[in-house]
């Protein structure tokens, strides 16, 4: 374990343009809450800085499609996330918002020494323009092909599909995102922060000074953007929502949001001191702190490139001393999606599985998306809870505290002379604290759970071989010393789970009476204290941890997305326009009986056609349809069909086709008979819906 330290641990500052979900929490707030409890348990000086970002595009177009203002968009949604932030346990010492007035006046200062210092390039260039709507189209108010990888629908700014960031000029085919229309250019002036003039700097300083350290993913897009050659970056916008630039010729300019809102850490950081009657500078210029930026892979160039040039720039600031960004977490298979309403809300979550946070923090730094994309499903959540959270950790604590207070009326058991196995697995629980602090300290959170966990399946397994329950009746000095171990490992859990199942540590702590200890064990002293729980300790009574978790409530969550799916499929689907209007009499031309189908083959060397003998009571006859995709020969044999007999017969592929068997669509696109029975069909086949 190393000597402590000062640490400011960042987490990205979500758009407060909707509730966050479980991608979120994987990605970002679960790994830095656990990192930031983990420091804070062992003895080092933590901030932990969050807050809301809310400037930027999103937003204004989200109230502009509600018919609010962004400010009202921004309120409601900081509300809410701030909330779920508590809610879930992430520790934060300072949830701060960008629309805060000691933001604006940090960012404003903060771009004005920029400026004074002639860090910036002012350009009068040409941006696009929505003539209809009588604004410049900047981020995601325009929408093309990305120069980059062609996908159709990449913002201004950024591309979703690849990644890359570039400028709205660059786009392929421009679109507003307001109108539609074909944006026109128009001159305006901005400030461009100089990256090419960093480049050597951030060379030597990530591609020489980071290769081991940085996770290979970061470290990989770091070094193929510098490699690509970097270029001026405009900081300001033409925009009406943000914060005003602070330069002669920036009226009706705000500051770009990627300008301002990693600002927002510092701001962020201030609010706390201040509150706290602290300081707030060491935290962020100290040579000796840590500053560590937990954030998604999308947020990479921001934080590892622009933002340390801006600080940098600025020339008094500390710099990142790691970016330990995740990559992505779908959901069923699928990207997790706001639009598509693709996605587990936390809001949603906690009124399904109320008091269950701990499993949802659990299953999901048990899969987190660390080194690549990963998959979150409800049966491995289920599974994370039934096959670990309950049958390991929440069995073997019900165990030891069950027969504790059988035996003992709940008081620790003076233990005799340990055996072999005794001082074994005493000493691998006194392993654990540098075993998980060493997978916590390289950023491996998902190794780390599981080392909690091996260290609650070494107490099952210690209680299940040891079998006190049986040894109770020959042999009591044994029992005692088996139960006294048992508690010692159940201690041990106490602690170490807080950065990981924070609200079942403090359960846990209250059942073990942590606070009636002389004084209460710290993450270091499990490995050097002798005992954690002295015989004599008296603890309290079992309460469940854990409970299983039942198939029918993960088959309501399925079910949910499934209906979740339908609704997009629906939404999705272009109606065909209907066809020029005929007269009664062109209708009646058409004559339409029930027939069956006698005979199907499959038509040689064709994909879609079916060859059909159908008894249509007339007459039997030959038609060929073009079904094969969508029904097999044996399957169509015996139906009952709607046939149009009076359509002049026509060859296909050498054969003579007599009619038409009538079919229709499904939505999802599937080719289904106009069927005489089914409901669609009225009267004797005639009319057809
Ligand atoms: N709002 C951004 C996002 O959700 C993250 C901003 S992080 C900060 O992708 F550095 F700008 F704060
Ligand atoms: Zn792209």
């Amino acid at each position: 374990m190393s000597k402590p330290k000062r640490y400011t641990i960042t987490t990205a500052l979500p758009y407060t343009n909707g509730p966050i979900h479980i991608g979120h929490l994987a990605g970002v707030y679960v790994p830095a809450d656990i990192y930031a409890r983990y420091l804070r348990l062992t003895g080092n000086e933590v901030v932990f800085i969050g807050g809301s970002d809310e400037h930027g595009v999103p937003i204004t177009i989200k109230a502009k499609n509600e018919g609010v203002t962004p400010q009202d968009i921004v309120d409601k949604y900081h509300a809410i996330i701030k909330k779920s932030f508590e809610d879930f346990g992430i520790t934060y010492d300072n949830y701060s918002r960008t629309s805060a007035q000691i933001h604006h006046d940090t960012a404003s200062e903060f771009f004005k020494t920029l400026d004074a210092k002639g860090e910036f390039i002012e350009e009068t260039t040409e941006q696009l323009y929505d003539e209809e709507a009588n604004q410049f189209l900047a981020d995601r108010f325009v929408v093309g092909t990305c120069p980059n990888c062609g996908y159709e629908e990449s913002y201004g700014d950024q591309c979703e599909n690849c990644g890359t960031s570039h400028n709205a000029t660059d786009l392929i085919n421009p679109k507003s995102a307001i109108t539609g229309n074909t944006p026109t250019l128009k001159r305006t002036k901005h400030w461009f922060l100089p990256l090419d003039k960093h480049e050597a700097f951030l060379k030597e300083w990530i591609l020489e000074g980071h290769k081991k350290d940085w996770k290979s993913n970061v470290y990989g897009q770091c070094k193929s953007w510098i490699d690509d050659g970097l270029r001026p970056r405009a900081v300001t916008r033409d925009l009406d929502w943000g914060i005003p630039v602070p330069a002669e010729g920036g009226e009706g300019k705000v500051l770009y949001v990627w300008f301002d809102a990693p600002i927002g850490y510092i701001s962020s950081t201030k609010e706390w001191a201040e509150r706290e009657g602290k300081g707030w500078e060491p935290y962020w210029k100290d040579k000796d702190t840590k500053l560590v930026h937990f954030i998604g892979k999308d947020n990479i160039v921001f934080h590892c490139i622009i933002f340390p040039a801006m600080l940098k720039a600025e020339g008094n600031y500390i710099l990142p001393e790691n970016v330990p960004a995740n990559e992505f977490l779908n959901l069923e298979g699928n990207k997790l999606s706001t639009s598509k309403n693709w996605a587990v809300w936390l809001p949603e979550y906690l009124e399904e599985f109320p008091g269950q946070q701990d499993v949802l923090r659990y299953a999901l730094n048990a899969n987190a998306p660390e080194t690549k994309d990963n998959d979150f499903t409800w049966k491995d959540f289920q599974a994370r809870n039934n096959n670990e959270l309950v049958a390991i950790f929440g069995n073997f604590i019900n165990r030891v505290v069950v027969l504790t207070n059988k035996y003992y009326a709940g008081i620790v058991p003076e233990p005799s002379e340990f055996t072999e196995v005794d001082e074994e697995t005493l000493a691998a629980v006194k392993a654990y604290p540098d075993v998980i602090a060493s997978s916590i300290e390289r950023y491996r959170f998902r190794e780390a759970g599981q080392e909690l966990m091996n260290l609650a399946r070494l107490g099952n397994k210690y209680l299940a071989d040891a079998e006190p329950w049986k040894v109770i009746k020959e042999d009591e000095a044994r029992t005692k010393t088996i139960m006294y171990l048992a508690l010692q490992i159940a201690s041990a859990l106490a602690t170490l789970s807080e950065p990981f199942l924070p609200f079942t540590s403090t359960k846990l702590k209250n059942i073990l009476c942590h606070s009636a200890l002389d004084a209460e064990s710290t993450w270091n002293d499990i490995t050097t204290k002798e005992v954690l729980l002295p015989a004599g300790h008296q603890i309290g009574k079992a309460e469940l941890l854990f409970s299983k978790i039942e198939d029918t409530t993960i088959q309501k969550q399925l079910d949910k997305l499934e209906a979740s799916k339908k609704v997009n499929e629906a939404a999705n689907k272009t109606v065909e326009p209907q066809k020029d209007t005929i007269t009664f009499e062109d209708f009646t031309k058409l004559d339409i009986r029930v027939g069956t189908i006698l005979e199907a083959e499959k038509m040689p060397k064709t994909k879609k056609l079916l060859k059909l003998k159908v008894d249509t009571g007339i007459d039997t006859r030959t038609i060929v349809s073009g079904i094969a995709e969508s029904f097999s020969a044996e399957e169509v044999v015996g139906k009952r069909v709607t046939v149009l007999v009076n359509l002049a017969p026509r060859a296909l592929r050498g054969v003579e086709s007599q009619g038409m068997i009538l079919m229709t669509e499904t939505p999802e696109g599937k080719l289904v008979f106009v069927n005489p029975d089914s409901e669609h069909v009225v009267s004797n086949g005639l009319k057809i819906s």
